[in-house]
């Protein structure tokens, strides 16, 4: 089985491959769609990170293909529902930064609150400012936290770590941790907290979600941040609120237009107001997240290529599998299909037809498509394989041999 790994993945992806007997060839960069149309014949899993695109075009020219690893949080950059037409199973990591963020959420709380990133700047520029004025500790303060996530909900227990009052705002039914309290709506929250904090996620309702009439309601001198969205905030009605004094710091790390590549200048109104701290969407970026994404997505693509696992896949119905197939002699067939009524009968039908003793058998559909993974006594010869192949539901079929 070869793995094609683009973008520079981490070594630690690299290593648990290997470790898999999967070969493993690396190029640094990306690939533009030719050029990776190009290289598909013969890869059976591809490992990406942002900046490649998994195009219909790349598809077709993966005959191949059995898995993509986003190695990355999003999967904007791959055909997810073209890959699964084709019983392609994508993967990504979508929790490996989710403590980096927390990280970087709690230092802005605690820097804003000192109005650190000023004093900093007033030493660089030889001035010597020692005053308690307007500074204060985190412990005791109420913090709200709007959108009760992965994200969201890992911040709640730092932060009471911290000593600090966590309120909490969530569209979904959330279960509240340690002493967090539940707030019914947004308003209630913004009545309360001194610190708000967004962590919803990007569904097209969120846009604008934070503007004139929320910062309003917030309470005077009290502290804003924004590590989710960029398009949640309206950074206009931001800015106005810092130069009024209505709110005292913020911390933004998202924004609606984010510059393309490192380098690339960035423009902003929030620029140059004071106890403002301004990262380059850097709230998940550490060297942590990133062996994690390494670890996490190989680790899936391993499961898949080696015991047909698709647990945590994007696009396929999920169905946990033993990774182990047992003594010799014994088979495990994977295979997706339509998800049509009587499908599984029919697959049954034809292992009974061939005598084939079913030792555990496993099925989960997803919207069009069902994945169902047979064990079975006795190896799958080729015949059968041929007659599951032609069932007009077939859409993907694949046999392991315990040897
Ligand atoms: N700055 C960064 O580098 C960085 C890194 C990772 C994630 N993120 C972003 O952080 C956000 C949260 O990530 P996560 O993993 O916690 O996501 P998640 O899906 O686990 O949590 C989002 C939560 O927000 C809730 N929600 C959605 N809309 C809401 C609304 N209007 N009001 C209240 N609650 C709402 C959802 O019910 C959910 O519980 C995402 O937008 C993600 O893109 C940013």
């Amino acid at each position: 089985m070869k793995a094609l790994l683009l973008e520079n993945i981490h070594p630690e992806g690299i290593r648990l491959l290997t470790e898999r007997g999967i070969e493993v060839e690396t190029v640094r960069g990306a690939l533009d769609e030719d050029e990776l149309a190009a290289r598909m014949a013969g890869v059976q899993l591809l490992g990406i990170r942002s900046k490649t695109n998994v195009t219909r075009r790349v598809l077709d020219a993966a005959p191949d293909l059995l898995a993509v690893g986003a190695f990355c949080i999003g999967t904007n950059q791959v055909d997810v529902s073209g890959a699964a037409e084709r019983g392609v199973a994508v993967f990504n990591a979508p929790f490996s930064n989710t403590r980096s963020v927390v990280e970087l959420v709690v230092a802005e709380i605690i820097s804003l609150a000192r109005h650190l990133t000023d004093k900093n700047a007033a030493m660089h520029a030889g001035v010597w400012d020692k005053s308690a004025k307007g500074a204060h500790e985190v412990r005791g303060r109420t913090l709200g936290i709007v959108g009760y996530g992965n994200i969201g909900s890992q911040l709640s227990v730092v932060a009471e770590a911290l000593g600090m009052q966590v309120y909490f705002y969530d569209v979904a039914d959330k279960l509240a941790l340690g002493n967090a309290r539940r707030c019914e709506t947004l308003d209630e929250l913004l009545e309360v907290a001194e610190t708000v904090t967004l962590h919803v996620d990007g569904r097209p309702g969120n846009a604008g979600l934070f503007g004139a009439e929320q910062f309003a309601k917030m309470r005077h001198r009290s502290l804003f941040l924004n590590l989710c969205r960029g398009i949640v905030v309206d950074h206009e009605a931001l800015r106005e609120n810092l130069l009024s004094g209505h709110i005292a710091g913020a911390a933004l790390d998202v924004f609606a237009a984010e510059p393309k590549t490192a380098g690339d200048p960035f423009v902003s109104s929030l620029q140059g107001i004071p106890n403002v701290i301004l990262t380059p969407h850097v709230g998940g970026s550490t060297e942590e997240a990133q062996s994690d994404i390494g670890r996490f997505v190989a680790i899936k693509l391993g499961d898949y290529a080696t015991a047909g696992a698709t647990t945590m896949s994007v696009n396929l119905p999920q169905v946990v599998a033993a990774p182990e197939l047992g003594e010799p002699g014994r088979g495990r067939i994977l295979h997706v299909h339509r998800n049509v009524p009587g499908v599984l009968a029919r697959v049954n039908t034809v292992l009974g037809d061939a005598g084939v003793n079913i030792e555990g058998q496993t099925l989960s559909t997803r919207g069009e498509l069902g994945y169902v993974i047979t064990d079975t006594v006795g190896v799958v010869g080729p015949e059968l394989v041929e007659r599951l192949r032609a069932l007009p539901e077939t859409v993907r079929l694949r046999v392991l041999d315990a040897g």
